[in-house]
């Protein structure tokens, strides 16, 4: 019989990684496949509202915790005029989608995507396209978005039914133009200039705005990191994080190396934090640009070509990734990266949130929640305050990729003003439960456990479907408080969250 495994964790409120920003749990909508039509936007689907906005979807990301919306792409961006989407639907231009070879009817544009963003809860965050678009026009989309009424944009905008400045904060300059991909992509010295003088006028707009710098695609690019550090050097004073993006693969079927991913992703960090602290110094700056890791996921079943394709057509089924129990955990894990990395780390997007590679599946009268919609959840409605820095005792087990690495992957957080935290816990073992004492080694009180939620199971493919639509989800399971701390037994294969409080 296999030895009963134990492992301890130990925390302090006083040893702090850093305040934990909200913009963290954010998402990302684009129009691209089914994630705007069919997904955000259907009108005719039972579940619309009068405006065609799909009521079911919405409060799904609603209670998911989703903060800030990241649109309207990705690579669409890179082509999208942004006027397309603006005034009467009825003389709103079809176009032919060059990212994705489909058909873009453009009645979800601007207007629909703020008012959604109202109606969700979250913060917009808008993109200008710096692939086939001049940085005139970024300046433009700054005064009509954001500019009061008096000049020409904005006074297009209160024609087009709002008479208020939106006052978007976030801007994204431009999406992964470091991707021979990219429509209309540059190196990194002419994508650095081409930002900066974006930026410039973007600002004299409006200079409250804040600015992401397109970094890396992937922490695989051929120019990966000297890209960041030179578009960084062209950008430094301008902007306020800098963009990185990375979707996991399993090609090899190596779960242990798949379900190690949190070493990848804390290096690529690690990486990029490393580049901004050189190039703050090189520039004598006192501002710490940050980063936004606004594109993440795990995609790689359906990753072909084809799978990419629309063939011209209107909301074409593309990238319908279907995720499973070990795709939450690598998620799960990605969330713990992002709360002991919260000191150099302002802002996180999945991609996408509904359909195309996305928590959320629908057809016209159903929804599917994935596995891993249940694995954000899990952290977005818990994490706030500060992030603590746990000590975790715990033994190794051996991956291809990574070598040894520890059977838990753990983060933990506390907010002081409701005297609550939460600890999350991935249990990376195939086949073995973990029993985990945790205890606060800081003196300040006792903290309890309330509750215990863990997604758990013992098939790594395990899946939901319309069909089975429990099968990987999150149930409550016991967790006792004693005079040596908090014990809980994890499950093999599980990730868990614990609710304490002071
Ligand atoms: O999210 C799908 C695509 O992946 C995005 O459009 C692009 O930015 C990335 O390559």
């Amino acid at each position: 019989m296999a030895e009963k495994l134990t492992a301890s964790i130990s925390l302090d409120r006083r040893r702090t990684i850093g305040t934990i920003s909200p913009n963290i749990f954010g998402g990302f909508i684009e129009h691209m496949g089914r994630c705007v039509y069919e997904g955000i936007y259907e009108p005719g689907s039972p579940h619309a509202d009068a405006d065609g906005i799909r009521i079911d979807v919405r409060n799904a990301l609603r209670d998911m915790g989703v903060t800030i919306m990241r649109y309207p792409g990705g690579n669409f961006l890179s082509g999208y005029e942004w006027t397309d989407g603006i005034g009467p639907k009825n003389k709103r231009p079809k176009k032919r989608d060059l990212a994705w070879k489909s058909t873009e009817t453009n009645q979800f544009g601007t207007h629909e995507f703020m008012d959604y963003c109202a109606s969700l809860g979250s913060e917009p965050m808008l993109g200008v396209n710096l692939g086939t678009g001049t940085i005139q026009s970024a300046g433009n989309y700054v005064e009509y978005v954001n500019a009061p009424t008096g000049t020409y944009w904005s006074d297009m905008r209160a024609a087009n039914g709002r008479k208020e400045p939106w006052g978007v904060t976030w801007w994204c300059l431009g999406n992964e133009m470091d991707g021979p991909w990219q429509i209309g992509h540059l190196n990194a010295d002419d994508y650095g200039k081409k930002a900066r003088e974006a930026a410039k006028i973007m600002k004299w707009h409006d200079p409250s705005i804040k600015l992401v710098l397109a970094g890396s695609s992937s922490n695989d690019m051929p120019t990966y990191p000297t890209w960041d550090r030179t578009i960084l050097e062209h950008c430094y004073d301008l902007v306020d994080v800098l963009s990185m993006h990375y979707y996991a693969t399993n090609n090899n079927n190596d779960t242990p190396s798949f379900l190690a991913l949190a070493v990848d992703f804390e290096a690529y960090i690690e990486t990029l934090a490393s580049t901004i602290r050189y190039v703050k110094a090189l520039k004598r700056s006192d501002k710490m640009v940050k980063l936004s890791w606004d594109e993440w996921n795990v995609w790689y079943k359906a990753r072909l070509d084809s799978d990419m394709d629309g063939s011209w057509t209107e909301r074409p089924h593309l990238i319908e990734e279907v995720y499973n129990l070990e795709d939450a955990l690598v998620v799960s894990q990605w969330m713990n990266v992002f709360l002991r990395k919260c000191d150099v780390l302002e802002m996180a997007c999945m991609a996408q949130m509904v359909n195309v590679i996305a928590p959320i599946l629908t057809k016209k009268d159903a929804m599917l929640l994935q596995s891993i919609y249940y694995a954000f959840k899990m952290h977005a409605t818990r994490a706030k305050g500060v992030s603590l820095d746990s000590f975790v005792s715990v033994a190794t087990s051996n991956t291809t990729k990574f070598g040894e690495v520890p059977l838990l992957d753990v983060s933990a957080s506390w907010d002081a003003a409701s005297n609550t935290g939460a600890c999350f816990v991935v249990n990376r073992s195939l086949d073995q439960s973990i029993t985990v004492t945790i205890a606060y080694a800081d003196g300040q009180g006792t903290v309890t456990a309330v509750r215990a939620e863990s997604i758990y199971g013992t098939d790594p493919k395990a899946h939901n479907t319309y069909k089975n639509p429990g099968v990987v989800t999150s149930r409550e399971i016991p967790v006792q408080s004693g005079s040596q701390g908090i014990t809980i037994t994890l499950p093999p294969l599980s990730s868990t969250a614990i609710d304490m409080r002071g």
